[in-house]
């Protein structure tokens, strides 16, 4: 739409790439926020698309929704919110579980970690009956590309680097982590590194990244872990199915 001030002859400026993605990330939240019920279940997920659900779910006053946060960033933000946040062990088998995605391939796999939450981030997805992804348009790649975060454990983790190759450590985002700080650190106090080989076939590599000792968990997620994916575009938000079965 051009803007009032635009007169004849003048070409309208485009919206900014950086305000189109962000009404994406919205329309796709909106969407998946519109899946929850009263006394539902929900898994919440981590980063700047989640960040969208949290207060479209908190404005839909839903009764009885009990929520799992994958960091404290979610944590705090929901419960500011007004949403019930509690333990996963709590809770036990989700309904619901939503979350972002960093590239997400024709196949259904995604790459996830951006934010270093992976670990919770894929244990959460695995407690919930539907699984769904919400994304921009811009997540949609047409094949999948490193880094593929990884958490990996202290002890040994340069060998463990060694022996995944094509890998280092996360440089810490906090600008008050301590100088000794090797890396951005996970809440469960594993490290945050990230895999820049090749990812070729995401199965194998998914495997390999998983039988390497010292891995605590990688963010490639299978195509069977996700209910549905919800792509905002031009367009509108696309509806993906899964290969996760789910009512
Ligand atoms: C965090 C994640 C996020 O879901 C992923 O990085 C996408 O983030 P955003 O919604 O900010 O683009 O996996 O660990």
């Amino acid at each position: 739409m051009a803007s009032p001030s635009a007169s004849a002859g003048q070409r309208p400026s485009p919206l900014s790439e950086d305000v189109v993605v962000a009404h994406q990330k919205r329309a796709a939240a909106m969407a998946a926020a519109e899946m929850v019920t009263d006394g539902m279940k929900v898994g919440l997920g981590t980063g700047s698309t989640v960040a969208y659900l949290l207060p479209a779910l908190g404005e839909r006053k839903l009764r009885d929704v009990s929520c799992v946060a994958t960091s404290p960033a979610t944590e705090r933000a929901a419960r500011e919110l007004g949403l019930e946040v509690r333990r996963l062990d709590e809770l036990g088998e989700l309904d619901l579980a939503v979350d972002g995605a960093d590239q997400i391939d024709p196949m259904g796999w995604l790459i996830k970690g951006g934010g270093g939450a992976h670990t919770r981030e894929k244990i959460v997805a695995a407690a919930a009956r539907r699984f769904v992804v919400i994304a921009s348009a811009e997540k949609a790649v047409d094949e999948l590309a490193p880094p593929v975060p990884l958490e990996l454990v202290h002890f040994g983790v340069q060998s463990t680097l060694r022996a995944l190759a094509h890998a280092r450590l996360r440089a810490p985002s906090d600008p008050e982590a301590p100088a000794s700080a090797p890396s951005q650190q996970s809440p469960d106090g594993g490290l945050i590194a990230d895999y820049f080989g090749p990812v070729g076939d995401p199965r194998e590599l998914s495997a390999r990244l998983s039988g390497t000792p010292g891995v605590v968990e990688h963010g490639l997620f299978a195509p069977e872990m996700v209910s549905l994916i919800l792509i905002a575009g031009e367009e509108g938000v696309e509806r993906r199915a899964g290969g996760k079965p789910g009512d």
